[in-house]
């Protein structure tokens, strides 16, 4: 069955970059010059997602108007000769109809964020991106675990190891290797303490999951951080279906977090002609 949906959480706050984020949603930050949501929305479609699915908030008008078309900045750009900046204004507007967006009316978690989604999605199996969490690689990781997903036809998470210290971060897998690539869980835990973690494979912010998600996720169960957690969800989930880990190839850089963040711009701005040059002479005087 084709994937065809891809549900996008970018209701939080932002707090961690603040006051960035006071009047800003924190998608909106730019990795050199492209807007961190805008990453994982070509990465969607260049795997095949035909329809964008925004759960929203509260102060986030700002990332619905940047997939949208700006007329009098089109014009602008058409009467200074800027083709070719026009050129890509209009290449990110997806096509009419293709964004859907939801707003999320509480802050009460992952999961009851994704739960929001539940009747764009209907009875298929779908997308889950979380923007920040980029990764830069030859082959978008939502395209690899589409081709995962033609073969298992299962929930699939992206997953990657972490320092063990680190589990408080993430949501944590107990699983077993089928090859080396993908694994088969056998419990999913979020943020457990290190010393409760059951290994140091973490989910990164890519999922595939089958409809039967929302039964789960409607129970308004709450977990770590008294949030309602979708890794719980998936928990249950496992009750009746297979879940897999699948270990993505490339480097994920979470933008969420500051050091992260600057990494990422660091790490996307040496790959550009432009900029390559006046940034790696300049890091020289920092040494
Ligand atoms: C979320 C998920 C967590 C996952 C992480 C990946 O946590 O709940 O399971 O490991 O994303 O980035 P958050 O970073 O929103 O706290």
């Amino acid at each position: 069955m084709k994937i065809k949906k891809a549900v996008f959480p970018v209701a939080g706050l932002g707090t961690r970059f603040l006051p960035a984020t006071k009047a800003m949603a924190k998608e909106m930050l730019p990795v050199v010059d492209k807007p961190i949501i805008q990453y994982a929305v070509e990465e969607a479609f260049s795997a095949g997602i035909e329809q964008i699915v925004f759960i929203t908030a509260r102060g986030k008008i700002a990332l619905i108007n940047h997939f949208d078309r700006s007329f009098e900045l089109e014009h602008n750009l058409k009467i200074k000769g800027k083709h070719e900046l026009l050129k890509e204004i209009k290449k990110l507007v997806p096509k009419t109809g293709t964004i859907i967006h939801t707003r999320q009316n509480e802050p009460l978690g992952l999961g009851h964020a994704i739960w929001c989604a539940r009747d764009i999605v209907g009875n298929e199996p779908f997308a889950v991106l979380l923007a920040d969490d980029l990764i830069k690689s030859d082959v978008p990781v939502l395209s690899q675990m589409m081709k995962k997903f033609t073969k298992l036809q299962s929930s699939i998470v992206a997953v990657m190891e972490v320092e063990k210290h680190q589990t408080e971060q993430y949501g944590i897998l107990d699983a077993v290797p089928i090859n080396n690539e993908v694994v088969k869980v056998n419990a999913l835990i979020e943020k457990p303490a290190p010393e409760k973690a059951p290994s140091n494979l973490a989910i990164i912010g890519r999922y595939i999951l089958t409809p039967e998600i929302f039964n789960y996720l409607g129970k308004n169960k709450k977990g770590a951080g008294g949030e309602i957690q979708l890794t719980d969800a998936m928990h249950s989930l496992l009750k009746t279906q297979s879940i897999f880990g699948y270990k993505f190839k490339g480097e994920r850089f979470d933008c969420g977090d500051k050091a992260g963040f600057q990494m990422a711009n660091l790490a996307f701005a040496m790959e550009r002609e432009d900029i390559k040059n006046k940034l790696l002479k300049y890091i020289k005087t920092l040494g």
